[in-house]
């Protein structure tokens, strides 16, 4: 999968750092997330995967390092010292976030059409109809029976809740999308087609998307750069193929043999 990669990032960070009262979490990444592109964090479980995530998405507060963000108007915004109300507005506007689990990332007392079109009112859009023709062409998009829009999200399955949450999420088209492990714990058919519609999706839309996962094959197929976790720390980084067929680090080395045929 080749990608020519513009020159300035999206996301930048340096020596970011977050423990939990000083132990875990991730230490010292330097990490950079360029438009369009897709990154794959992975490493085992309790790498550090999901902390550094948070911690780059501003859900959870950095004990140390610089996070810095390049707005679509070429604004260089310093992310940690960004006032709380720019903050959200950023997640609103140019950033989504994917949970592993739709639980967390859909609401369940509303149809599956405010599920879409809720984002859009929180940017403000009002006009009832173009809401209600928005969601239900995002479902199409995410592979969906629009026919069913109006049914609660309980009312679909674990694979169609995660693309609900998808079109949730891309719906206010952002620039940069994290997802924690959007397709764990489904089973391996419905993996499947959620990756190609994952592909497809950030393709279409030049979406750069950090997206973290334990799954060499996820990788594989999704990343164009992956960077490789252990013990909260980044031991090996690069292009997703020269990664996987020629890991450097003793630890990938492991990660990539573990999942090849005997
Ligand atoms: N809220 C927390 N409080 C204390 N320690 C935590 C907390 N969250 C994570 N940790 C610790 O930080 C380390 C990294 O955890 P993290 O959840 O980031 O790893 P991960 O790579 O996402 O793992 P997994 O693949 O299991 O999701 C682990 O040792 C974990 O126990
Ligand atoms: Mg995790």
């Amino acid at each position: 999968m080749s990608i020519s990669i513009p020159a300035v990032p999206l996301l930048s960070a340096r020596g970011l750092t977050r423990r939990y009262n000083g132990r875990g979490g991730c230490a010292g990444v330097d990490i950079d997330i360029y438009p369009g592109e897709v990154l794959c964090i992975v490493g085992e479980s309790g790498s550090g995967k999901s902390t550094l995530l948070n911690a780059l998405a501003l859900r959870t507060p950095a004990n140390e390092g610089t996070l810095t963000y390049r707005t679509a108007e070429h604004e260089l915004l310093d992310l940690v010292t960004l006032p709380m109300p720019r903050r959200r507005k950023l997640a609103r506007t140019d950033w989504g976030f994917v949970h592993q689990n739709a639980r967390d990332g859909l609401r369940h007392g509303v149809s599956a059409g405010a599920n879409i079109g809720e984002p859009l009112m929180a940017n403000g859009a009002r006009h009832y109809g173009k809401l209600r023709e928005t969601a239900s062409d995002w479902m199409s998009q995410v592979e969906l029976d629009a026919a069913r829009i109006d049914e609660l999200p309980a009312a679909f399955s674990g694979g169609m809740q995660q693309r609900l949450q998808i079109a949730r999420n891309l719906v206010t088209r952002p620039r940069l999308v994290f997802m924690d492990e959007p397709t764990a714990g489904l089973d391996v058919s419905v993996q499947a087609r959620l990756l190609d519609l994952l592909r497809t999706l950030t393709g279409k839309l030049h979406l750069a998307a950090l997206i973290v996962t334990h799954d060499i094959g996820v990788a594989r197929l999704l990343a164009h750069r992956l960077i490789v976790m252990k013990d909260g720390r980044v031991v090996e980084s690069g292009l997703t193929d020269q990664v996987l067929d020629d890991p450097q680090h003793p630890y990938t080395q492991t990660l990539v043999a573990s999942v090849l045929p005997a």
